[in-house]
């Protein structure tokens, strides 16, 4: 048996488990007036109403003695402290420290990262300010109106994300679009009505080598060039590189003046407030940039100093624990009441199942217990009419988090209310459910009555905040990831490598030389010699 197996609290939550399993929402809303306003926390501008879940007092005691067998605090200060707590690839996750105010003493290795970190920030601003203004020019001596962002994964998630979310604050004189698939097709539709010579690419990578990005970035650079007539001098005007590999950046031909930097301590899906967040700096503007970071620097705070009964990441991780472990529950839903919010879903996905899709411990043994859900989502009220049927009647349990807001950035007649009405309203069925009772009373012909009955008992989380600004976006960004922390934390994995990336990459490699090299003999399983003999023939057609 696993260690976390034999925690005490572990054990306990086990048997306590099997108690509340048989325990309705409606019967403990019903004997607890109290509940609604004990089970709500608030951080960085967010309210966290977790009354709806299959919990109570003992749960959460068992849930905070978990937390502490497993030594979260610890291991959250030796995050804070710069630690090298990415033990695989020993390095520390600092991603805390790229939004620290420049009085921070923040160390790795004995140096203080923080004035790099603000020193990268002042050139960011500068040529964020310089495009914003139009003094950025083009090979045709015309100003940068449109940004496309070329990247992958952590380089192009956040970024997409952010831009979105933060659209109604952006320069709308700009143009901003993000190209991330090896798909040409990305690319093709990204360009397709600019002028070049009004275009910047700001290609991120962290290393520089990525087969997507750097692909991507090669045809950009033939698409530029064949408006320039070859003119090499074009790409300093068109091209800026975010990078930790500045070989890699001027071998592609980058100057590394047009680079910005960051460091081997900041992982990929948590690198957006980086230099990766170039392209959100130019859309949003350099202040309203701060106030993001400022916005990842109060939840990081709160989840530093709070007490774990009164820490929202705390809670939600061990609530997502709690489903995952104790409930069998496979995923966790995030349904945003927010149509600017329409990509955090996907982003969520490679923060939490890039970190958290692990099989071994720390320490290289095989877990016997399960690790992180798949996260999945789309905005509300959309969700309703596709996905909900089966998150109220199917049969699986399916926690789910609603985001939304008081205020709308689009006010106008009732669309706000109706919004907000919906999420309440989902919450409250969710939990609460329709009885066979229920359905009788309303006359309801005997043999329909099954198929109008909802359970109920289906657990929520409402995040709460007034309105989306850069500030509550980064507290809403941060809480997640201090959440994907606490959860490994208690599962005792490494949530910041990836090595379940590389086999499929090495693969593809060794695929895409075989399909270029046609008389070349083919020594997979015969499944994939037969694809790649169909694709032989198929793109010759
Ligand atoms: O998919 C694996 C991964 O390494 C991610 O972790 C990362 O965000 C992405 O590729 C892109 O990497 P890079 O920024 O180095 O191009």
């Amino acid at each position: 048996m696993s260690a976390l197996r034999e925690k005490a609290a572990w054990q306990a939550l086990q048997a306590h488990s099997q108690e509340l399993a048989t325990q309705h929402l409606r019967d403990m809303f019903a004997a607890d007036p109290g509940r609604a306003e004990r089970y709500r926390a608030d951080a960085a501008g967010w309210r966290l109403d977790y009354a709806r879940h299959r919990i109570n007092d003992q749960t959460l005691e068992h849930l905070f003695a978990l937390a502490r067998e497993c030594g979260l605090e610890a291991r959250r200060d030796a995050m804070f402290a710069g630690e090298k707590v990415n033990t695989t690839e020993q390095r520390a996750a600092l991603h805390i420290a790229l939004r620290a105010p420049a009085r921070k003493v923040i160390k790795v290795d004995g140096a203080n990262v923080v004035p790099e970190v603000h020193a990268v920030l002042k050139r960011m601003r500068e040529f964020a300010n310089a495009v914003r203004e139009g003094s950025w020019l083009g090979f045709t001596g015309r100003p940068i109106r449109n940004i496309v962002n070329i990247g992958i994964g952590g380089s192009d998630l956040g970024p997409v994300m952010a831009y979105e979310a933060l659209r109604h604050y952006t320069d709308r004189k700009l143009t901003v679009r993000f190209v991330s698939n090896v798909d040409y097709t990305d690319f093709a539709e990204a360009v397709h009505d600019l002028r070049p010579d009004e275009t910047l690419f700001i290609v991120a990578s962290k290393t520089f080598t990525t087969l997507e990005t750097m692909t991507n970035a090669h045809s950009a650079r033939d698409w530029l060039m064949k408006a320039a007539s070859g003119d090499k001098g074009a790409v300093a005007k068109h091209f800026v590189a975010l990078s930790t590999n500045a070989k890699a950046v001027e071998e592609f031909g980058i100057s590394t003046q047009q680079m910005y930097g960051f460091w081997d301590w900041v992982g990929g899906r948590y690198s957006m407030d980086s230099s990766i967040g170039l392209s959100t700096m130019i859309a949003i503007g350099p202040d309203a940039f701060a106030e993001l970071l400022a916005g990842f620097h109060a939840m990081d705070e709160h989840f530093r100093t709070a007490p774990l009964e009164r820490n929202l990441p705390v809670i939600m991780g061990l609530l997502g624990v709690w489903y995952t472990d104790f409930f069998g529950a496979e995923t966790q839903a995030v349904l945003p009441y927010e149509q600017y919010l329409k990509r955090f879903p996907a982003y969520l996905q490679q923060l939490t199942m890039e970190s958290n899709g692990k099989h071994v411990t720390i320490g290289g043994a095989h877990v016997d217990y399960a690790t992180g859900p798949v996260y999945w989502g789309e905005p509300g009220t959309n969700g309703q009419h596709s996905f909900y049927q089966l998150i109220h009647q199917g049969t699986r349990l399916i926690p789910c988090d609603f985001v939304g807001f008081g205020q709308s950035l689009n006010p106008y007649g009732r669309h706000h209310d109706l919004l907000l009405a919906n999420m309440i309203a989902q919450a409250e069925a969710l939990a609460m459910g329709k009885t066979l009772e229920q359905v009788q009373a309303e006359g309801i012909d005997e043999s329909l009555a099954p198929h109008r009955v909802f359970e109920g008992n289906r657990p929520s989380s409402l995040l709460l905040a007034d309105r989306l600004a850069p500030h509550t976006l980064g507290a809403l960004i941060a809480l997640y990831e201090h959440i994907v922390f606490t959860q490994a934390a208690i599962w005792d994995i490494n949530p910041f490598d990836q090595w379940g990336v590389e086999l499929g990459k090495q693969l593809a490699l060794r695929v895409v030389d075989e399909i270029e090299s046609p008389r070349k003999a083919l020594n997979h399983d015969s499944a994939t010699n037969a694809a790649i003999t169909w694709y032989r023939k198929a793109r010759r057609k």
